[in-house]
């Protein structure tokens, strides 16, 4: 069932900048790096603030719900694909990343390994920790994403984010409500750019800590497509370590399995659909929870129709 008329799908094209792309029935397995689940009904990559101000104008008056997305990387979509708009930002302006050491200002749209790239040959340290999470800045800012005991809301100044009313407000990093995998000031708007402040230090030495990083991540976690860590850390524990001690490594569910070289990492071994990924996921936290008394909370996010 498709959600979008052809009339309104022509209008909101018509609304848009030659900077923006619209494509109906898209598959979300090519923009998650599960790279499992169904077609958005329509997907809109949009260049600059003005069209993404546009297409969540449309989206209101249309009665049409929106999603926006990233680059995937912690994202779930169920197998029959998500009913409404789903939105990317991409190009030049979302993805800029300018540095002025100490500080790095940036598009949510950037990768964050090309941010903390542009950091090391700056100069600017503090951010090595992001160089190996396959996602965007945007998607980072929204769940206060982390690594290697850091997080980024510890380096953020401020963020430029809009509402779903196309309204642009600033928030200074201080007030944006940042707690562990979460940012409540964000949870109903979309991050824009941010300011980030490092400190200053030389290249090689930067360098040298991303490299131990990346050793310490290729040592503990696995390479086939997955989301990173399907669960948060419950407090007190390391999801990770408790479904590694029940021996849930290497249970599947059709192409999904747990991951042998982290427990927490779910991994499509080929052909899984998000259904499998979801029913080992279900019977992990099961298992959790009746072996040791813990629930587990998606770290995840995951969208769209059974
Ligand atoms: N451990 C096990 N078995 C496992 C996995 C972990 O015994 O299968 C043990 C480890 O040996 C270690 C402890 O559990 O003593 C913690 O493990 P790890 O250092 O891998 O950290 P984590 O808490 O499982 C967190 C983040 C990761 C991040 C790593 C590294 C969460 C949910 N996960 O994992 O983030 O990469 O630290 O800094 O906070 C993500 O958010 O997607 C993610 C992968």
């Amino acid at each position: 069932m498709n959600l979008v008329s052809e009339n309104s799908i022509e209008e909101l094209k018509s609304l848009l900048s030659g900077e923006s792309q619209v494509r109906q029935n898209e598959p979300m397995s090519t923009l998650t790096t599960f790279g499992t689940g169904g077609c958005a009904d329509l997907f809109v990559e949009v260049g600059n603030e003005s069209d993404l101000r546009e297409a969540l104008l449309w989206s209101r008056r249309n009665n049409v719900p929106v999603y926006i997305v990233g680059r995937g990387s912690n994202l779930l979509v169920r197998d029959s694909g998500v009913r409404g708009v789903v939105i990317r930002l991409r190009g030049e302006w979302f993805e800029r990343v300018i540095v002025k050491p100490p500080v790095i200002e940036c598009g949510a749209g950037a990768k964050l390994r090309n941010l903390a790239m542009e950091a090391m040959r700056a100069g600017i340290g503090g951010l090595e920790f992001l160089e190996g999470i396959p996602g965007s800045v945007g998607g980072a800012l929204k769940m206060n994403a982390g690594a290697m005991g850091n997080e980024i809301f510890n380096l953020v100044e401020k963020v430029r984010a809009m509402t779903f009313c196309g309204e642009i407000i600033e928030i200074s990093g201080k007030n944006a409500g940042a707690e562990y995998r979460r940012c409540t000031g964000l949870a109903d708007k979309i991050a824009l750019d941010v300011v980030l402040r490092g400190t200053i230090d030389s290249p090689e030495a930067i360098e040298q800590r991303m490299k131990v990083f990346s050793q310490r991540r290729r040592n503990s976690q696995p390479k086939a497509r997955s989301a990173g860590c399907v669960f948060k850390n419950p407090p007190g524990f390391s999801a990770g370590r408790l479904i590694d001690e029940l021996g849930l490594k290497g249970l599947r569910v059709g192409g999904a399995m747990v991951s042998q070289e982290h427990g927490n990492f779910i991994v499509n071994t080929g052909n899984a659909s998000s259904k499998d990924i979801l029913a080992l996921a279900e019977m992990i936290r099961e298992r959790v929870r009746a072996e040791r008394g813990v629930g587990l909370e998606f770290e995840i996010e995951i969208i769209g129709e059974d």
